[in-house]
């Protein structure tokens, strides 16, 4: 197994937050949670969102990121370091393609999101914003073109060392995004309909729970939006120092994300309400291009803000593209010895296939806009693949690799190494043990037997 000369470490404790933070907060908190709310319902979704993070999600954070700094290695060499001869090193190859499949539609949104910028600064889109998006998505030169732009631009950070660039990016971006999502969610609060969205946001209505489909779309969710279940944070651990307590660390990419994703929502259900005849569950991916527009509208100086808006989701994006694009390109490096040059070559112009048909799946080409016999778009059908299927799978063989295989009280050493604080580290190897493998099996089941029943 060839390895890297020159793996790279974060520089600091604070700089591995950030970075990992970078990956988790992107596309998932600002347009992928409050669409999933929309989708499954509303409070209730939210409810068993946060159930998902506190006891499945977080505590294989902290899996995960002892995994990668244990064996200082990506995915696949990471499970053959720590128990070689065994076949748990295909649990990082399923990470490896969900890497692939993943950002084949993340790039595809970030494109909107990119589009947007431009389309806020000329005011295209201030007639009827809903008229407006669906134009746009069935544009194919534009959406396919805006797919390559993203997909060249993760390439590019990539190429050309990701820690110095995207770290020292993020630092100083990040509190501006937070400070903006701020003031929006203030704005939205204020419009006329606030608190009907309030209600819809935060009063779960359990009767919801009933669809059984929410709790894989949580699930899902949840992985997603933490990068978890395809080793991402198995790569980011393995640029990891012994010096670095690793569930500190965790604790705060928790708190981070899900409070992004929680202001996300406190943006668009109040701003949605505020709409006549607004219904959130039937405005699927383009719900946060149909409904902000509006909240920027109503604001003095609204431009501006939607301008530094999508420019900031545009960048929170890509760190979390550039970290999907690393997994695959580490693994190429890690195990098969290739330049760096020629995996980021290769991979990029795999996935650039593979996003092709999600662009186009918004209306420019039937066949992928209304696929045959499933009857949802392809690019609908990509996120229920790899967020509602792969990554909770992953997740699942993660937890019992760690729970059977390694051994929690090895992992636990690692997590403790030179003093680190871990608060109850029975409470962790419980989690890990048993509620996580369990919980991810039942809702697998639960859903399958949805889907058959
Ligand atoms: N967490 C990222 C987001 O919320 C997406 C992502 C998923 C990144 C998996 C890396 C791995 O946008």
């Amino acid at each position: 197994m060839a390895i890297a000369a020159d793996r790279g470490a974060w520089g600091s404790r604070v700089g591995f937050i950030l970075a990992a933070a970078g990956s988790a907060v992107g596309l998932g908190n600002i347009w992928g949670f409050p669409t999933q709310v929309g989708q499954g319902g509303g409070a209730a979704f939210v409810v068993v969102y946060l159930a998902c993070i506190s006891l499945i999600c977080g505590p294989i954070l902290i899996a995960e990121l002892a995994i990668g700094r244990r064996s200082q290695r990506s995915p696949v060499a990471a499970f053959r370091v720590i128990r070689p001869g065994t076949p748990w090193w295909l649990a990082g190859a399923l990470g490896v393609l969900a890497g692939v499949g993943i950002l084949s539609f993340y790039s595809v949104i970030a494109g909107w999101t990119i589009g947007y910028i431009w389309f806020t600064v000329t005011g295209a889109v201030d007639g009827d914003p809903g008229a407006f998006f669906a134009d746009f998505v069935s544009n194919a030169p534009l959406t396919v073109g805006l797919t390559a732009l993203v997909m060249l631009i993760t390439a590019g950070v990539i190429l050309g060392g990701v820690r110095s660039g995207i770290e020292r990016f993020t630092t100083t971006l990040m509190p501006l995004l937070i400070g903006l999502l701020l003031l929006l969610a203030i704005r939205s609060l204020t419009l006329p309909g606030a608190s009907e969205g309030l209600a819809y946001y935060l009063r779960p209505d359990f009767s919801r729970m009933a669809d059984l489909g929410v709790f894989n779309s949580a699930l899902g969710q949840a992985f997603f939006s933490l990068s978890l279940g395809m080793g991402t944070m198995i790569t980011y651990g393995s640029y990891l120092s012994r010096r670095t307590a690793i569930a500190g660390s965790a604790l705060w990419v928790i708190a981070l994300d899900t409070s992004i994703a929680f202001l996300a929502g406190l943006i668009i259900f109040p701003t949605g309400f505020s709409i006549p005849d607004f219904d959130p569950s039937t405005s699927g991916p383009g719900l946060i291009f149909t409904v902000l527009p509006r909240l920027f509208a109503s604001m003095p100086g609204g431009a501006l803000f939607g301008v530094a808006f999508f420019l900031l989701l545009s960048v929170a994006a890509l760190t979390s593209a550039v970290s999907l694009l690393e997994v695959p390109v580490a693994h190429l490096i890690d195990v098969h010895g290739w330049p760096r040059t020629r995996a980021v070559i290769v991979v990029t112009a795999g996935t650039m296939l593979l996003a092709v048909p999600s662009a186009l799946a918004g209306g420019a080409v039937d066949a992928f806009t209304r696929l045959p016999l499933l009857g949802t778009d392809f690019l609908t059908l990509m996120v229920t693949v790899w967020n509602n299927v792969a990554l909770p799978l992953g997740g699942l063989l993660i937890a019992l690799f760690v729970a059977y295989a390694w051994r929690v009280e090895e992992a636990v050493r690692e997590l403790q190494v030179e003093g680190a604080w871990l608060p109850y580290p029975g409470l962790w190897g419980f989690l890990i043990r048993y509620v996580a493998p369990v919980g991810i099996l039942v809702i697998i089941v639960v859903t399958i037997r949805a889907l058959l029943g």
